[in-house]
């Protein structure tokens, strides 16, 4: 792999996240190397830290493993240690099963530990830890996601000489739903460590305010807090949004290849030459309304508005969180409904679902966007979900038809998609209909416009954005006395 050692020690710019841009894997042969890890988070974010001088602060998705800090294509990587214990009660438990369904409008009940509670805090101070020793003086420090939202505090603690940004890839949920959280106000105290906290959509960061408002009462004007410091000094945290994008230039360029275009075509003669596809691409996330596509899908196939020669659905679950209690029966009730489906209606040349518990290498990825006619996105809640901007950049004929979740953060740009309710299945089953018979006309038009949005609007002008509000509110930020601020 292209790593080398030595690293600088201290770096004007840090990015904490979760997990690292690599994973470190162990193969059946005991054969160890570092892969590009999942998720959309290390997507948006490799360009950037590849184009400045900055740091990468993680867990390297592997517990019990200690490694030096390394380089890796361009980017120095500082891991961080999770025990076997922590990996389970931080990152399984109070990340995944606590937050993770809170955040999302408990989809799933959530579970509250107060031991998993009690490894969220320890593991956060390391992250801090491991932060505060790669910033350089004044430093920009940049914190991602639900996994680390203690961090910004502890960080200007440990270090009041640094930039402290958050931003959070998921939903925020209302007041009535975030208050059930026993550690709220902890974790309210945490984020406002930070000087910018970013969101995914206005609503998010509305939310979070009101949330500050009712458990704190600190005075918020438009997206601007105001909270109370040492020595009768108010500090003016920023909540605001800033919808995260993908680097669509790539995906355009991916698709633009000769090979990848052969290969979609490949796909298409392999499922038995279709007159349409509809794909779904999700981790494995209940979140993602896998089950409503497939109920929807299997209606549309019992009623006989769609035959299993004209139409076939291949979907893509990637494993995600396979030792989490929920992702372990959500696997098992989307198996069962895929294979029932398969059982009553695919012939031996044409299944109904072609179904893939897999990850896939990009270019794999970009070739079934090409060959997509209709792409569902069905989530029931949803930070932004980039699958949809990734179909979107990928499609420069400007053809394909989106079907977008109006509850997925994306849907607040990309109203030109066929917008639905995925719990409404009549309405899902009309809008796959309606994309299936959509006139070209109609598909150029809708994707024009989609694409414009996701090319203004880019992963580069989303870093900027977010980096740029966070050192100019620095500039002013030695803090408003509090005679002023009342
Ligand atoms: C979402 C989260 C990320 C996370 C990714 C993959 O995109 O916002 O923080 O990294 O899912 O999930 P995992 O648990 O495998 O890191």
């Amino acid at each position: 792999s292209p790593q080398s050692a030595g690293p600088k020690t201290t770096y004007s710019l840090v990015v904490v996240s979760n997990r690292l841009p690599v994973d470190f894997e162990v193969a059946e042969d005991g054969t160890e190397n570092w892969r590009t890890s999942p998720g959309g988070l290390v997507t948006a974010l490799e360009p950037l830290m590849r184009a400045s001088d900055g740091a990468w602060v993680g867990w390297p998705g592997v517990a019990d493993r200690s490694f030096a800090p390394f380089v890796n294509d361009g980017i120095s990587i500082v891991p961080v240690r999770l025990s076997g214990a922590e990996l389970e009660d931080y990152y399984e438990g109070f990340s995944n099963d606590t937050i993770w369904p809170l955040y999302h409008d408990v989809i799933a009940p959530p579970s509250f530990h107060r031991e998993w509670w009690e490894a969220y805090v320890r593991v956060n101070r390391r992250f801090a830890e491991e932060a505060a020793a790669a910033a350089s003086t004044g430093a920009t420090v940049w914190v991602h996601d639900y996994q680390l939202q203690l961090v910004p505090r502890m960080l200007r603690e440990a270090r009041p000489d640094l930039v402290i940004g958050f931003f959070n890839h998921i939903p925020f949920p209302s007041y009535g739903i975030y208050a059930q959280l026993p550690w709220r106000k902890q974790i309210l105290d945490g984020l406002l460590g930070a000087d910018l906290i970013g969101f995914q959509r206005a609503a998010d960061a509305g939310n979070f305010s009101s949330a500050v408002r009712r458990l704190y009462g600190y005075p918020t004007r438009g997206v601007a807090i105001d909270v109370p410091g040492h020595h009768g000094v108010h500090r003016r945290v920023i909540a605001r949004h800033f919808p995260i994008s993908i680097d669509a230039r790539s995906y355009e360029e991916l698709a633009r290849r000769p090979d990848v275009q052969e290969r979609a075509r490949q796909i298409r003669q392999d499922l038995g030459n279709p007159n349409t596809i509809l794909l779904g691409v999700d981790r494995l996330d209940y979140t993602k309304g896998i089950a409503h596509r497939i109920k929807a899908f299997g209606e549309l196939l019992e009623d006989g508005s769609v035959s299993v020669e004209d139409v076939t659905l291949v979907q893509v679950a990637s494993p995600s969180r396979e030792r989490v209690g929920p992702y372990i029966a959500l696997r098992d009730e989307i198996e069962l409904a895929v294979g029932r489906l398969n059982g009553d209606y695919s012939t031996i040349s044409h299944s109904a679902i072609s179904y893939h518990h897999h990850g896939y290498p990009r270019e794999e990825m970009v070739a079934l966007y090409l060959a997509a006619d209709v792409m569902l996105v069905t989530a029931l809640r949803d930070g932004m979900n980039l699958v949809a901007k990734e179909y979107v950049a990928v499609r420069f004929d400007r053809d394909g038809v989106l079907v977008l979740s109006e509850f997925a953060g994306a849907a607040d740009e990309l109203k030109q998609a066929v917008l639905i309710n995925p719990h409404d299945i009549d309405g899902l089953k009309a809008a796959i209909l309606r994309a299936i018979a959509m006139p070209r006309q109609e598909r150029l038009r809708r994707m024009r416009a989609l694409r414009r949005k996701v090319f203004d609007n880019d992963v580069a002008a989303w870093s900027t954005a977010f980096l740029r509000t966070l050192t100019e509110g620095a500039a002013v930020r030695p803090g408003i006395p509090d005679a002023l601020a009342a």
